[in-house]
């Protein structure tokens, strides 16, 4: 590839996408290439995809259709669909977008250059088998010069019954707690400050490592992970997300509470109220269950941020189950909830299945959930005002360029004014004067040293 080429990635998704887009673009960097911010301009374009929900999927082939539209005029484009899309439909895009040069699953993202390689000899490649993880030695080019993702974690084990992340991104694949801190010391070397700790199902860390402990415990755990990398010099935070409720412990809580790097913020998706829906969702444990989980994270972390991911209109969903769902939240109070409606996706079991809700029950039962998550929001976000909380600065407020923004240790995205040429990277302790749902504003009090 000549040196004059340049790239241009979208991601689509969750965290693990973002992760491996920054690894991709740093594969592509090292091959000489650049970045290019137009995708309309760029010469190799890769759409990293999500295929989750239904309109996550259909995105990326409207993008698709203006760039084969591109191809059809240059020949030298580069067209890659990497992702969870790719993996799910594999050859079947090919078939669809005949253009494409090459089509590969997210167990790929490290294979980038070799998959090009292919490419550059006039082949079309669809690179979708499972494949064990290699550790990547090209540097990821990283969004942020603050926080980074971490993996821990690929792939996922568990069987919920709306699902695709199991059929697209593989069996769990743990990475050894000493790649894991290699990772973060090399981070803070670079300046980073907080880390995110990924996985789909982050407390299923080390089920595929080796190691008992002299009392028959597992090693090698989440919680056995954040006592092995929490004193790594220059990373002041640490967060972990997405916890499953079916493994999550006490002794994890105990750690976080233990910790002082380890954030005061749990991912704990819930999906529904309901028992019997929760059941149909093969999600291993009761509405009971999650309440005594809440329990204890707030037994240990009183101040805790809570968020959790919620569907509804999940097949047979009643009414009452629906309220259900709602009770759950009630009792709560979460900090943030991130709600959608049943999607059918193919080769999940629940899309199969006859009891079906309409569109409009859907829309109607999220328009309901929405405007509890941002009331509940609003009075969470309530408890900060005239309290003083620390932020971690990441950038300049884009509304307002004489304001910095970063996130609270609770995730509160937070806004006060000052130079980000200062800032950036400086945990600086900010009275909070203004509440909203989502974020906050305060003033700062006075740099801390760090
Ligand atoms: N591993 C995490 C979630 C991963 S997917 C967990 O187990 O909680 C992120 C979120 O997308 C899920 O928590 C779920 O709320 C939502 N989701 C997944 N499949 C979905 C589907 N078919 N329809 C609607 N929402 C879905
Ligand atoms: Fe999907 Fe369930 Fe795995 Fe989460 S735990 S990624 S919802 S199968
Ligand atoms: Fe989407 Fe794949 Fe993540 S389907 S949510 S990008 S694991």
């Amino acid at each position: 590839m000549s040196e004059s080429r340049r790239y241009h990635v979208t991601t689509f998704g969750c965290q693990m996408n973002k992760a491996d887009s920054e690894r991709m673009a740093g594969i592509l960097e090292n091959m000489g290439m650049s970045w290019e911010e137009d995708p309309l301009q760029a010469d190799l374009v890769l759409y990293n995809t999500c295929t989750i929900r239904d309109s996550a999927e259909q995105k990326v082939y409207s993008y698709l259709g203006k760039q084969a539209k591109r191809k059809q005029k240059n020949p030298n484009l580069t067209l890659v669909v990497a992702g969870c899309v790719a993996q799910q439909e594999g050859e079947n895009l090919l078939r669809r977008v005949p253009e494409l040069d090459l089509v590969m699953g997210p167990q790929h993202a490290n294979q980038l250059e070799s998959l090009l390689a292919q490419v550059a000899q006039g082949n079309q490649i669809v690179a979708t088998e499972p494949v064990h993880i290699m550790e990547d030695i090209t540097k990821p080019r990283r969004d942020s010069e603050v926080t980074a993702w971490v993996n821990v974690i690929y792939g996922c084990n568990e069987r919920c019954t709306y699902c695709v992340v199991p059929g697209v991104r593989g069996l769990e694949q743990s990475r050894t707690p000493a790649a894991i801190r290699a990772e973060m010391v090399e981070l803070a070397q670079q300046g980073y400050k907080e880390v995110t700790l990924l996985g789909q199902n982050i407390d299923a860390y080390g089920r595929d490592l080796p190691g008992i402990t002299p009392e028959g415990r597992r090693e090698n755990t989440l919680t056995d992970l954040l006592y092995f990398v929490h004193d790594v010099p220059g990373i002041e935070r640490i967060r972990f997300a997405t916890s499953h409720p079916r493994y999550f412990t006490e002794r994890l809580v105990k750690a976080c509470a233990e910790l002082p790097k380890v954030c005061e913020h749990f991912h704990i998706p819930f999906q529904s109220g309901n028992n019997d829906i929760l059941k149909a969702m093969g999600r291993g444990y009761t509405h009971e269950k999650y309440r005594r989980i809440i329990d204890t994270v707030r037994r240990y972390v009183p101040d805790a941020s809570i968020s959790a991911d919620v569907i509804v209109a999940f097949p047979g969903e009643t009414e009452a189950q629906f309220q259900d769902t709602l009770s759950v939240m009630e009792d709560i109070v979460f900090d943030m909830v991130n709600t959608a409606a049943y999607s059918p996706r193919p080769g999940t079991p629940a899309a199969e299945w006859a009891n079906q809700l309409d569109e409009t029950v859907k829309q109607d039962r999220l328009q309901r959930i929405n405007h509890l998550v941002s009331q509940q929001a609003e009075v969470r976000s309530q408890r900060y005002q005239n309290r003083t909380e620390t932020v971690l600065v990441e950038a300049i407020n884009p509304r307002d360029p004489n304001q910095v923004m970063g996130r609270t240790r609770g995730n509160r995205l937070t806004f006060f004014t000052g130079d980000i040429e200062q800032l950036k990277g400086q945990i600086v302790p900010v009275h909070i004067t203004e509440t909203r749902a989502f974020s906050l504003t305060g003033s700062a009090l006075q740099l801390a040293t760090v």
